[in-house]
Parts: structure tokens; C-alpha cells; sequence
């Protein structure tokens, strides 16, 4: 547990951070508070920027030291992205000058709080008979579906992507190349019926009709709306030179790509088109 005070206020707050696990107590994490990052990083010192790479305390925030989320030292909910959960929440109380944390066991050993304690009480409408259609299966479409049902929204619930795949973490495929789509998956397909958000695979929108409030897929089938969030995502700059199309040359952007390019490049040269942070990690 960790044990924060901000003014005269202590907070006790899990030590770990949900999104990989970094230790969110001062120190140095290479001697034994944590060791290596999931880059394989350690050290005192963000290798990035030279930073501490230990939590920082600012007013009612901790900071993640690896990749920057910020958790509310009351509730523990998260308040900055990359990490989706909450940290866990301890009641503390001083008495004669001592500090006690009062937990329950098997709050202590849970890794995350997927609940946010600031919607905890707020009231459901259960006759809201809208559909939200989110179009992408990226995080930004899951974060949105994600927060409307912790902010109490119980109408219909669609993300559809043209992907074959729940949402996934998309910066690890730079880093880590010989994984499986499910170890790079944010939530499990079991998370998002539990909140009966309907998850549709393989389902490419092709047109909307904004007066009609109707999104056309590739597969010929419709959907109406009453709210859309089209949250389709970017993609890289395609190469506009000679031979592009050919087989040997590949773009990163889904796991499939990820395990193509490391089985094609183990044991030959390899050239890498781009050297901004992904072309580097990779
Ligand atoms: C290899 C790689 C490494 C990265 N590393 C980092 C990093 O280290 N740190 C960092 O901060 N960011 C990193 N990024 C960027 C990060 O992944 C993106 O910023 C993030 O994924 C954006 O999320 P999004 O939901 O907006 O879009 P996306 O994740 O792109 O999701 C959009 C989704 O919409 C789907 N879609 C597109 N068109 C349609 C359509 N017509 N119909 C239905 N579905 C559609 C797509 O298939 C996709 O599933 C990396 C990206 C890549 C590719
Ligand atoms: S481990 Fe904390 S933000 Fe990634």
C-alpha cells in the first residue's frame, strides 16, 4: 500500500499501477521496488527524458512514472490516460498521532478497480431507449463505451470495427513482436458483454446517412443511431514509390503485421522506412 499525505491529509493507495504495473512509491525501482518495465527499461532515471522514475505527487494527483497516468488520491479513479483502471482506495484514519489503513484482504491482492468511485451513486435511467453506435474498435471507441455505462447510460451500446479483434494495445506491437493478439488485448470480450456493450467484428462502415442517422457496412447490412462517435483512428502515410505493392513490404498496425514482420526480418535485412518513435523501437 502506499501511503500518501497532501497537506495535513493522508490517502493509502495500491502501489502498482494498473496499465503495467509500475511501482507508484518513491525510490528507486531498480532495487527491488519493481526492476525493469515492460521496454525492458530500469533504472532511477527515465532513459527518455532523464526524469525520476518514481510517482510524482501534484496537489491531488499521483502521476504513473512509466507512462504518465494520473490517479485521484481520494478515489483513486484515473484521471489521465494510457492506463484504463483505477488504482484500489484505502480508508485511513489518524489516531493519537498514528496512521491507520483499513483494507480488505481481497481488495489488496486485485490488480485494478475497473469502477469509478465519482460515478459510484449516480442515478440509471433504465428507460433510455437510445443506441450509441461508436464506429472504430480502437481505445478511444472502448473508453467512450466504457465511461457512458460508469456514468450511468443503459440504452444500446454498438462498437463496430473492421478488425477481427476486441480493442488491443496498439503501442505494443512495436516492442514486443512474437506476441499473440489476445496477450496485446485491453479488455477481454467477457469485460465488454458483462456492460452489454455489443462488439461487432469484421464490420466495415462504408457511408453515413446524418439525416437518415444510419451508418452503412461493407457486408450490406445497416444500423440506425441516435448518437454516432466515429472513432475510426489514423493510419501511416502509405509509400508513394515504385514497388510499395510488393510482398516483402509491410506497414504496422495490427498484430497479424507485428508477427508477419518479425517472422520475414528474423535472419535477413531488414529496412526500416521511418525513423520517428515507432521505426526507432522497432
Ligand atoms: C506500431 C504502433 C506503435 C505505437 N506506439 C505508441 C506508443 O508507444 N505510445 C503512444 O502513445 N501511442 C502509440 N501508438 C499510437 C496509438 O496506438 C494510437 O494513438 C491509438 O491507437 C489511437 O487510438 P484510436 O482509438 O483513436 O484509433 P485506432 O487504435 O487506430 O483504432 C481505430 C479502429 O477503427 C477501425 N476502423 C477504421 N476504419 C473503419 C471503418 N470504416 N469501419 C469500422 N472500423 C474501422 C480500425 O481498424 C481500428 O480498429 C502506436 C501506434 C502503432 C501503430
Ligand atoms: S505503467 Fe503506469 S501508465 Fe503505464
Amino acid at each position: 500500500v502506499l501511503l500518501v499525505r497532501n497537506r495535513m491529509e493522508f490517502s493509502a493507495l495500491g502501489s502498482k499501477c494498473p496499465h503495467y504495473g509500475a511501482p507508484m512509491s518513491k525510490g528507486n525501482p531498480s532495487s527491488g521496488q519493481g526492476g525493469k518495465n515492460h521496454h525492458g527499461e530500469v533504472g532511477s532515471q527515465c532513459p527518455a527524458w532523464g526524469g525520476s522514475l518514481a510517482g510524482v505527487l501534484r496537489g491531488e494527483r499521483l502521476r504513473c512514472p512509466w507512462h504518465g497516468a494520473c490517479f485521484n488520491i481520494r478515489t483513486g479513479d484515473i484521471e489521465e490516460y494510457p492506463a484504463l483502471d483505477c488504482i484500489s482506495c484505502f480508508k485511513v484514519t489518524v489516531e493519537e498521532g498514528k496512521v491507520f489503513i483499513t483494507a480488505k484482504k481481497k481488495v489488496l491482492t486485485l490488480p485494478a478497480v475497473t469502477e469509478h468511485r465519482q460515478h459510484l451513486g449516480l442515478r440509471r435511467c433504465l428507460l433510455n431507449k437510445n443506441t450509441v453506435l461508436l464506429l472504430g474498435g480502437g481505445v478511444a471507441a472502448l473508453v467512450c463505451a466504457e465511461t457512458l455505462r460508469q456514468e450511468g447510460f443503459t440504452g444500446r451500446i454498438i462498437m463496430a470495427t473492421d478488425e477481427k479483434h476486441v480493442p488491443y494495445d496498439k503501442s505494443k506491437l512495436s516492442k514486443e513482436m512474437n506476441l499473440k493478439p489476445e496477450d496485446v488485448y485491453l479488455r477481454k470480450p467477457e469485460f465488454l458483454k458483462a456492460r452489454d456493450i455489443e462488439f461487432w467484428t469484421e464490420k466495415e462502415a462504408v457511408s453515413v446517412d446524418f439525416q437518415k442517422q444510419r451508418v452503412r457496412f461493407m457486408d450490406g447490412s445497416s444500423q440506425k443511431y441516435q448518437q454516432l462517435l466515429i472513432a475510426t483512428g489514423s493510419h501511416s502515410g502509405f509509400l508513394k514509390v515504385p514497388g510499395a505493392d510488393l510482398q516483402n513490404v509491410c506497414m504496422l498496425q495490427t498484430p497479424e503485421e507485428s508477427s508477419k514482420i518479425l517472422k520475414l526480418a528474423t535472419g535477413k535485412n531488414l529496412v526500416i522506412v521511418g525513423a520517428s518513435f515507432i521505426g526507432t523501437r522497432l
